[in-house]
């Protein structure tokens, strides 16, 4: 698995496993039809890490770097696989039914210079995130963000990223102001209750040390806001949502990484429910379409902006977020 020994390493031995049609196989049999998209592999490896992080696996606890840990070889890796199995079986029978819900702030390095976009029409931004998870994302202004001596963002806050990008900035310093900012998810995760904190930092991979202190400090930074996230399927919120645009501001819709947990017919309706909306759009009430999804071995930030209909390409970047390359105005979708 790209960028994580660990769980390539978990990964092989459940895979052997499953081939020898062993108790990985029989926990992983149920969802076995599930699309690849649905990313059940990575429900397994946040359920492990989930049980490592309460405590729960002391047999697995010494290969998690996140709890101290180091990788020890496969041998043993595979023995304390199968006995956390033994001992966690309905956590874990969960854990591969629960949708993967990673909520990662890396990916704001992306999403700002969208945001940086769109305020160009000079009014403020209300903005809407679709599969917003915990909602870190739509926070993205109460983060720090330094490249090449200029700043965006409250030189106070708990989250910095230094020189994220591989490229030149966007405007840095352009004036981007929220006015309202709300999400909805189908299962939203509560910052405010020690379970949600423990969920999100259960998917984020256990050897990536400098993304889980990362998710840290954007909880420390949102630590005062309150929580914007409300329980809904994307196509039942977002409808009324764009059904109220207000003159004088700039309406942003966004999401990251959502598309591909969507169904078909859901997704291609999201789409034409946003285009619609933008047909509508005008000069004093405009709509942006700010998207970071899958580009192949990258993701890629794209915008779209009414009442023109302009579509860019932004940005590519990695999956999580930096090293992000901006660059504006280069293509065109
Ligand atoms: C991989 S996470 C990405 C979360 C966040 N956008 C980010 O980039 O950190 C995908 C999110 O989409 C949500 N989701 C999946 N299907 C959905 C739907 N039909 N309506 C609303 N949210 C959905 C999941 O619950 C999950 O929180």
């Amino acid at each position: 698995m790209a960028g994580s020994a660990l769980y390539s390493e978990i990964l092989e031995v459940v895979a052997a496993d499953v081939r020898a049609k062993g108790q990985f196989g029989e926990l992983l049999a149920p969802v076995g039809d599930a699309p690849y998209a649905d990313a059940v592999g990575l429900r397994l490896l946040a359920g492990l890490h989930r049980l490592v992080l309460e405590g729960l696996a002391p047999e697995l606890a010494a290969h998690y770097p996140s709890v101290g840990g180091s990788l020890r070889g496969r041998e043993s890796l595979r023995a304390g696989l199968l006995s956390v199995l033994g001992a966690q079986r309905p956590a874990l029978d969960d854990a591969v039914r629960a949708n993967v819900q990673t909520n990662e702030v890396g990916r704001c390095v992306a999403l700002l210079g969208g945001f940086i976009e769109a305020s160009e029409f000079g009014f403020p931004l209300r903005i809407l995130e679709v599969g917003a998870s915990a909602g870190l994302n739509l926070w993205f202004d109460r983060y720090r963000y330094d490249a090449g001596g200029i700043s965006f963002g409250p030189a106070n806050s708990a989250l910095r990223f230094n020189e994220p990008w591989a490229s030149e900035p966007p405007n840095l310093a352009s004036r981007v102001l929220v006015q309202e900012r709300l999400g909805c998810d189908a299962n939203p995760i509560d910052l405010t209750t020690p379970k949600g904190a423990l969920m999100l930092r259960s998917f984020v991979w256990a050897d990536q040390l400098n993304r889980l202190s990362r998710l840290d400090a954007a909880l420390d930074a949102v630590e005062s806001c309150p929580f914007v996230v409300e329980r809904a399927d994307a196509l039942d919120w977002l409808r009324p949502q764009l059904g109220s645009r207000v003159t004088g501001t700039t309406t942003v819709v966004f999401h990251s990484i959502v598309m591909q947990y969507l169904g078909h017919r859901q997704r291609a309706e999201l789409v034409s429910v946003i285009e619609a909306a933008g047909a509508e759009a005008t000069s004093d009430s405009p709509l942006c379409w700010l998207r970071f999804e899958p580009g192949g071995d990258q993701a890629t930030l794209r915008l779209t902006m009414w009442p023109a209909g302009e579509s860019r390409v932004l940005a590519t970047s990695a999956y999580h977020g930096p090293p992000v390359v901006w660059r504006p105005r280069l293509a065109t979708s």
